[in-house]
């Protein structure tokens, strides 16, 4: 059988952290209604050094605890986003958004944990981009993180490094990408190849599904025909290039059963493959953003051009029926966890693609807004119970890359990264009032009900009264660890029952043609 996964609830506090040891370090959250993926109830939530302690009522707390009246909100496990890039070095710039604007800003909405794509260009190991990311990251992160692994090129000095990356560094999730043709493209030879390594490890593959050779075509064809407006990047992507690709890298995985999780959901094809694929049994996990939930691709018709460039990311946003297709099975169980892609550039830099939408950089906002638009389109429309909420927002996240319950759940012994929610009241999202760096958001104007009355992240009170309180570089490093149960329990057992059967039967004794040599 699998290693066991490690018991990710520890009750035996860490070592001091900065803030830590003092009574400013105990909160009682008194009166209010946890929410965890499986149910609802009320109690009262006791924090001491960064884990909850205490849970229920009538506790006993030791003096001096600060005390913060929760009555008549919800209680729930902060956001984790599984999918952002901060500063990521792209197009020939570099995200505006760093690992500290970033996540000041996913504190301010609610989340309290990232994973970020280590992505490196070809020719840098594996082990060089991980060390790089986590100098980039260690030195400025507000809130606790982890990393997936992005694979741009593969061959047998970057699958080497793959066992180190699962046994010693905290990595159980692998990126591939079907498209960035001549850039992080692989073929499908090597994916499988990919997929065969990652579930020797126990680890997860992850896949951008979009068939890079197909956009190649389009772009150039585009380009040659004038149009070169962010209208291009979308007409060169169409439903079908997301689709099939979709289609493509979940029979891969099937063919090897490896753990398949599809990286931003972007369309209505896409999603059903997910879905389709989840009937027949297969162990795929599908991804939509708070993009593809919360806004659509009708803008990049926009006459105005930064207001259409603000918009292009990749798969891009589709038509105004997607978000809620996506939104629905999202609500239903089909899809499985939230992330945001969140990769954001200013006008200047979106601008190096103004006489040519394929030099576009590619990316939108959404770390700060994610759980605001979700709660507003999934729970405020009636279409997901606040459980299924937290369950998308963050345990299922949990979940799959093995974290949980530290991480995802109210309960004695987890992370004390936990909400303070008020469901009634409301938000308009701008780019004037948000805490991002970036100077645009795709969800300008939209009234948001679910907002975060208090964040706590590590324990500490980083948000209240609307007054962020980050602090750069507390966040750490969360290992993922390999062999996620939640995953890799039926890719076993399908192992067995999926195992092909040889049929006995005597042999063959009659004649066999002789098939004769010509010179
Ligand atoms: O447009 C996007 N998605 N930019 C970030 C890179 C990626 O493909 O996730
Ligand atoms: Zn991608
Ligand atoms: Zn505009
Ligand atoms: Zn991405």
């Amino acid at each position: 059988w699998y290693q066991p996964a490690v018991e990710p609830v520890r009750h035996i506090p860490q070592q001091a952290t900065a803030a830590s040891e003092s009574a400013q370090n105990r909160i009682l959250l008194k009166g209010g209604k946890v929410v965890n993926h499986d149910r609802m109830f009320d109690a009262d939530v006791y924090i001491e050094d960064g884990y909850i302690k205490q849970l229920g009522k009538d506790l006993v707390i030791p003096g001096g605890t600060r005390t913060i009246d929760a009555t008549g909100k919800m209680v729930m496990p902060g956001g984790i986003d599984t999918h952002t890039h901060m500063e990521l070095p792209f197009g020939g710039t570099v995200a505006v958004d760093d690992f500290y604007h970033g996540t000041r800003a996913a504190l301010a909405g609610g989340t309290t944990m990232i994973m970020d794509f280590v992505l490196d260009g070809k020719g840098v190991l594996p082990l060089d981009a991980y060390n790089k990311w986590m100098d980039k990251a260690g030195a400025k992160v507000c809130c606790d993180f982890s990393f997936h692994m992005g694979l741009t090129w593969w061959n047998d000095k970057v699958k080497e490094e793959l066992p180190i990356l699962c046994k010693e560094k905290g990595i159980n999730s692998f990126k591939v990408f079907m498209a960035y043709k001549d850039l992080f493209m692989l073929r499908d030879d090597e994916i499988l190849d990919v997929l065969k390594t990652c579930k020797s490890l126990g680890a997860i593959v992850q896949v951008h599904a979009e068939n890079g050779d197909v956009i190649d075509e389009n772009c150039k064809k585009l380009l040659a025909l004038g149009i070169t407006g962010p209208e291009g990047h979308l007409m060169a992507r169409p439903e079908e290039v997301e689709e099939e690709a979709t289609h493509r890298a979940i029979m891969l995985a099937d063919q090897v059963n490896c753990p398949l999780y599809v990286v931003h959901v972007m369309c209505k094809g896409a999603a059903d493959a997910v879905r389709r694929a989840r009937m027949r049994g297969a162990v795929v996990f599908g991804e939509p953003i708070a993009a593809s939930l919360g806004t659509d691709g009708t803008h990049y018709f926009n006459k105005c051009w930064r207001h259409a460039a603000g918009h292009v990311m990749a798969p891009p946003l589709k038509d105004a029926t997607t978000p809620e297709y996506l939104l629905n099975l999202l609500a239903n169980g089909d899809l499985e966890c939230t992330g945001t892609d969140n990769c954001t550039f200013n006008a200047d830099q979106k601008a190096l693609g103004k006489d040519d939408f394929t030099k576009i950089p590619n990316g939108v906002n959404g770390v700060e807004d994610r759980m605001s638009v979700i709660w507003e389109k999934g729970v405020h429309s009636g279409k997901m119970d606040p459980c299924r909420y937290v369950a998308v927002t963050s345990t299922n996240a949990a979940k799959i890359f093995n974290i949980y319950p530290r991480k995802g759940h109210i309960a004695v012994g987890s992370d004390a990264d936990v909400l303070v929610w008020d469901p009634t009241a409301t938000r308009t999202i701008s780019a004037a009032t948000h805490h991002q760096k970036v100077d645009f958001n795709i969800f300008e104007g939209m009234e948001c009900h679910g907002v975060p009355l208090i964040v706590i992240s590590q324990g500490r009170v980083v948000l209240e009264d609307g007054q962020l309180h980050a602090t750069r570089g507390v966040g750490r490093f969360i290992p993922t660890p390999c062999y996620s149960q939640y995953v890799y329990n039926r890719i076993q057992t399908r192992d067995v029952s999926r195992a092909p059967q040889k049929v006995d039967r005597e042999a063959y004794d009659g004649p066999v043609i002789e098939i004769k040599m010509e010179d």
